[in-house]
């Protein structure tokens, strides 16, 4: 999610002199707000500091990232003619600073690393609405209209995301994630025939690699098990789905990443920390990775996000001991 984002100091001062995109092209900068919320709130795994929308910027596409509101373009992809604009994305040659962060977070980290890519509806979207959208009207309209440059849209984002996925995970990434937040706007027959195919490209395209998948989602619980499908060895569920039930749908096979809802986080601890165990109950610990349901919203207190860190370690240690099997978790 977008973590430190916001919610911390530390991250407030580094952006006081530097935008998101120039602290994602300066590995120093980009390495030292990766590890800013590890060492704040002690929790299990780093992401890297970077955004969906940095192989595009990179290729040369006008992306800007607008403080409160998020990617925009002046001149969005409509037509055949705009697709040339999305080329193939080389790591090494369009974006190294990359690379460079992930290996100066990791020498740094006692923790895994998480790389991760935009999901290929995700980045369409904005691409093709030139911004944020609510209804995201246009994308599904191009999508249904015309179905071959949608075809071609999503097959060109898909190898910029499994390229950008291999490139971090060869300079030291230890997971990886592909963040589709957008798709829970399309109806489970659109999801299968307009975006699985290309997600379960990017997730084929890392199989090899053998680190573990993650593949989230807002608002995707009638996704889920396509989600899987695709290829992900975990999945993302926002604060709507209960875990337990997520969990039926999609089998022991496949692991579950959340749900706690943002806005918990905004409540005194005696509400938050109720929040908190339902979700560690539901989740049924082995198989569970505790995460937010969606992103830390700006407003939140990283010392609530440490209580809750240090909550779900006391509760995970807890339930390991008094275990069935006795084994470690
Ligand atoms: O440490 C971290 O926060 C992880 C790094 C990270 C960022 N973006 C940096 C960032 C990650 C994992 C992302 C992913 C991302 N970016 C997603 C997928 C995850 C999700 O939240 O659904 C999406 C949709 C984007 C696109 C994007 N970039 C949006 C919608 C925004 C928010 C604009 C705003 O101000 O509300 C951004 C900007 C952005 N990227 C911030 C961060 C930390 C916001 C904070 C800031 O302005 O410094």
């Amino acid at each position: 999610m977008r973590q430190a984002g916001r919610s911390l100091p530390e991250y407030r001062a580094v952006r006081e002199h530097a935008d998101i995109l120039r602290i994602c092209r300066e590995p120093e900068l980009a390495a030292e707000v990766t590890l800013q919320p590890v060492r704040r709130l002690g929790v299990d795994a780093a992401i890297l500091f970077s955004d969906i929308t940095v192989p595009l910027v990179a290729m040369g596409v006008d992306i800007k990232i607008v403080p409160g509101t998020g990617p925009v373009l002046e001149r969005p992809i409509r037509s055949m003619a705009d697709l040339e604009r999305i080329g193939q994305f080389e790591p090494n040659t369009h974006a190294p600073f990359v690379a460079d962060a992930v290996r100066l977070a990791v020498a740094e980290l006692e923790v895994p690393l998480i790389g991760f890519a935009g999901g290929p509806f995700t980045l369409a979207s904005y691409l093709i609405e030139g911004g944020p959208s609510k209804t995201h009207t246009l994308t599904r309209k191009l999508m249904y209209c015309e179905p071959e440059l949608w075809e071609q849209l999503l097959s060109r984002l898909a190898d910029i995301a499994t390229a950008s996925l291999r490139a971090q995970v060869d300079a030291g990434a230890q997971a990886v994630q592909v963040f589709e937040s957008w798709a829970g706007v399309l109806s489970v027959d659109s999801y299968r025939r307009f975006v699985l195919p290309a997600a379960a490209r990017i997730f084929a395209g890392v199989a090899d690699l053998g680190v573990p998948r993650i593949h989230f989602g807002v608002g995707t619980g009638e996704l889920l098990e396509l989600m899987a499908e695709a290829g992900a060895d975990v999945v993302g569920v926002d604060w709507r789905v209960p875990l337990d039930r997520a969990r039926a749908r999609l089998g022991a096979q496949t692991a579950v990443q959340g749900n706690l809802d943002p806005v918990a986080c905004l409540a005194p601890w005696e509400v938050l920390s109720e929040h908190v165990d339902a979700v560690l109950e539901r989740g049924g610990g082995r198989g569970h990775i505790f995460n937010l349901g969606h992103g830390v919203l700006p407003e939140t207190s990283p010392d609530m996000l440490k209580r809750i860190v240090e909550r779900v370690h006391q509760r995970s240690s807890t339930a390991q001991t008094t275990s069935p099997t006795g084994g470690a978790d």
